[in-house]
């Protein structure tokens, strides 16, 4: 805590707690973590068992709602996102005004938050059957938004939504198959889809999620709450560090698999360059999450006998860092992004939409806590304090004597 009153003229003790490392911004009853010991439980569930047991819908169901749904709740839920998924005619048209070499990322910001334009009665958040529609719209949108995206950077057709399909065989659908040519989802794509959401669902006060919570804490309505959330992940430091750590791989295999060297850059604070997928704001243990990745990855590629020599730099940077004092004493582990980029290029998605499909994982996280934010009596818009480190009061020069 710093007593402001003597230093700009301000009054009152402020707490400063830059990067907000100590500093809780909320009460919350959906995701439990454990950073110390690498514990991940949602709604007390933990991560493992849900990886293994659940599927993405009925823990997207479990994070919104608080419970797992019985089997009449959970069809109703399914059947209500299907309702969805179709994307306004009109809305396919704004694909045409994004440059063929658009990022993803930058697309999928921009149509769900222009989903407000076309829902306007989306705006009255005092109906709880309008909050609840936006809920659906978005799960059944996004993967439609999302592939989209993928076919205008290749100058293909969209392709409808499915809804004799599951979730994540329907945007593989969208994803791959073109009208001259149909596409049989594979299985084990689908399941490894599944759980790579799952894992991705949520993670409390995260830098996406504190971002939803902090627009829709104004009352700003559910796409634009979750636009801004997509803008938050987007950035390298957090979910567009899936991207960068399959570039970083990538560098480093043309470079000849010499680890060390990029372990050894890493540590040298001059040039900026870090371990992508390497480290955790809150995690000082190994993250749960890519423990499950790990072992997910190498099932995949062993059951499609794929050899990707980037597994292989991936495995020897982790066991060449973690053996390395400099990694130790900072306690850096391997995070949710270090083998996440390994398994989507084995499902053929292309790099730019790694961070697209972490932010379809994300969107049940971003939903429930905006909901329960929402739905606590008494909740204030947050609005932070700063410590002024200005000037103090000067009078105004003209600009002719200035
Ligand atoms: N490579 C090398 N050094 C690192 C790395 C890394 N990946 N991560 C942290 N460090 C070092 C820092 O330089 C710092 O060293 P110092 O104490 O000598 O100054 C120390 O470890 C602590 O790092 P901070 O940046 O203070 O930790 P913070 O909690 O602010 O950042 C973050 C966490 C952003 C995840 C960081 O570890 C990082 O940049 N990692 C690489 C990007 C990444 O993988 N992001 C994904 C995170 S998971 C997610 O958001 C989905």
């Amino acid at each position: 805590a710093i007593d402001i009153g003597s230093l700009r003229g301000q009054t009152g003790v402020i707490t400063l707690d830059e990067g907000f490392v100590n500093t809780g911004s909320t009460r919350s009853s959906i995701t439990f973590l454990n950073g110390e010991k690498g514990v991940l439980r949602y709604r007390g569930y933990p991560i493992e068992e849900l990886a293994a047991k659940s599927d993405f819908i009925e823990t997207a169901y479990l994070l919104i709602f608080g419970e797992l749904p019985d089997a009449a709740q959970a069809d109703e839920f399914r059947v209500g996102i299907r309702e969805h998924t179709m994307l306004h005619e009109d809305m396919r048209t704004f694909y045409n005004g994004f440059p063929r070499d658009a990022h993803p990322m930058a697309i999928l910001s921009s149509v769900v938050g222009a989903l407000s334009t076309f829902y306007q009665d989306s705006m009255d958040l005092n109906d709880e059957k309008q909050v609840e529609i936006s809920m659906y719209r978005l799960l059944a949108k996004l993967p439609t938004i999302a592939a989209y995206s993928y076919k205008k950077s290749m100058g293909q057709p969209f392709i409808y939504p499915n809804n004799e399909l599951d979730y994540c065989e329907n945007f593989l659908h969208m994803m791959f198959a073109t009208p001259a040519r149909d596409y049989m989802v594979d299985p084990d794509f689908a399941e490894a889809l599944n759980l790579l959401f799952i894992v991705h669902a949520d993670h409390e006060q995260n830098c996406s999620t504190s971002t939803v919570r902090m627009v829709g804490s104004s009352n700003a309505n559910l796409f634009a709450s979750i636009s801004a959330g997509i803008g938050a992940l987007w950035g390298p430091l957090h979910g567009g560090a899936n991207e960068a750590c399959v570039n970083m791989l990538e560098t480093i295999a043309a470079d000849g698999g010499n680890v060390k060297k990029y372990v050894d850059m890493a540590k040298d604070k001059e040039n900026g360059f870090r371990l992508m997928g390497f480290g955790h704001r809150v995690y000082k243990n190994f993250d749960p999450r890519a423990t499950i990745i790990k072992a997910t990855c190498e099932k995949l590629l062993a059951k499609l006998q794929l050899d990707d020599p980037l597994f292989h730099v991936a495995q020897e940077l982790q066991d060449v860092a973690l053996k390395d004092e400099y990694f130790i004493e900072r306690k850096l582990y391997p995070n949710v992004d270090f083998y996440s980029g390994v398994i989507y290029r084995a499902l053929g998605i292309p790099v730019d939409m790694f961070t697209v499909l972490f932010a379809i994982g994300r969107l049940p996280g971003w939903l429930a806590h905006w909901k329960e934010m929402h739905d606590t009596p008494g909740k204030r818009i947050n609005r932070p304090r700063q410590v002024y480190t200005g000037s103090t009061a000067r009078e105004f020069v003209p600009i002719n004597e200035r």
